[in-house]
């Protein structure tokens, strides 16, 4: 099997998804564009079935051990890529298992329960999660899922790219959000092979910037520890596979601040009325950041990756 994404696994997966989950629409505010400087628009997949873009890839992934004869799936995360592999198994009613700490929060236990999933608090380190994870899928003949590290996956993320240049073709300028790297290889796939000319840039938080320092050492690097308000970012590393196919296909990489986030988190609510969770807004708080001096006239598509996020969150950003 390949390990990373073409054109056409991405436009297989398009296929697959269609009817499935929903083809979340541009939208645009003109006072968030006049703050950007630049023209921009959101691809606003808070709004996507289960929360976030996960499913896209979930669902791509779980389709096709379905099909060669899995009996179950199983994977190790509490948050967004749990809950959308539960969605997913449910839909081709496969059994799923999602291995999480012992210290994960109730309600991401609760709303991976609520799709079917038979959820197990096992440590407190990926590592050993990762491990049981396998365990699991060895002892019950299941299909483990990774979260990004996949071809499957990643072309699943790649049809955001699709629907981007479908619903925008003059865009130029697409900008991601960076965890294990598995969403932006997939866009950067579409993007880069079928409009090269369109640039592609990563938003990490500065407290997580592995690809950030990938590129400066010019080689795959593991951060000792990360830290950010956004929790679908912090990972350690980039993943094996979506290490070299971000060297390939992404133009820029960049960083922002937690007040950045914080911002942007603020803005998109209360102009765009958009619930998003810290994740998903690093776009947007790059853009409102840096916008207008680097890329001013363009005409930018940022994707608002998730909106799975603690209603308490709130009170801890600025208010303007
Ligand atoms: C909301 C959200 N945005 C972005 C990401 C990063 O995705 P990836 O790990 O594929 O880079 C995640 C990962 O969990 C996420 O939950």
């Amino acid at each position: 099997m390949s390990t990373a994404p073409t054109l056409n696994s991405i436009r297989a997966a398009q296929e697959r998804l269609r009817g499935v989950i929903h083809d979340t629409p541009l939208v645009s505010s003109q006072s968030l564009s006049e703050a950007a400087g630049v023209d921009l628009k959101f691809k606003p997949e808070n709004l996507q079935v289960t929360g976030s873009f996960k499913i896209r890839g979930a669902f791509n992934k779980v389709a096709q051990v379905a099909e060669s004869g899995a009996r179950g799936v199983v994977t190790a995360s509490s948050g967004n890529h749990g809950q959308a592999v539960a969605w997913a198994a449910r839909h081709f009613g496969l059994p799923a298992r999602i291995v999480v700490p012992t210290t994960a929060p109730a309600i991401k236990v609760a709303s991976a329960e609520a799709f079917g999933a038979i959820v197990e608090g096992y440590g407190t380190r990926s590592r050993e999660r990762m491990d049981r994870a396998h365990a699991v899928a060895a002892e019950l003949s299941y299909a483990f899922v990774p979260p990004y590290d996949d071809a499957a996956v990643m072309s699943g993320q790649g049809t955001i790219g699709l629907e981007i240049l479908e619903a925008w073709p003059d865009v130029d300028t697409i900008v991601v959000p960076i965890g294990g790297g598995g969403l932006i290889s997939g866009i950067a796939t579409a993007i880069k092979e079928s409009r090269p000319d369109v640039t592609v840039i990563g938003v990490e938080p500065e407290g997580a910037a592995k690809a950030y320092r990938s590129r400066e050492a010019q080689q795959w690097v593991e951060l000792p520890s990360t830290e950010s308000i956004a929790d679908g970012l912090i990972t350690l590393s980039l993943g094996k596979l979506t290490h070299p196919i971000i060297e390939r296909y992404v133009d820029e990489l960049t960083t922002v601040s937690e007040s950045q986030i914080r911002k942007a988190f603020w803005l998109l609510l209360t102009r765009l009325k958009l619930v998003v969770e810290p994740s998903g807004a690093v776009t947007a708080a790059y853009l409102f950041a840096h916008g207008r001096e680097r890329l001013a006239g363009r005409r930018v598509a940022a994707v608002i990756s998730g909106g799975n996020v603690d209603p308490a969150f709130i009170h801890t950003c600025p208010i303007e």
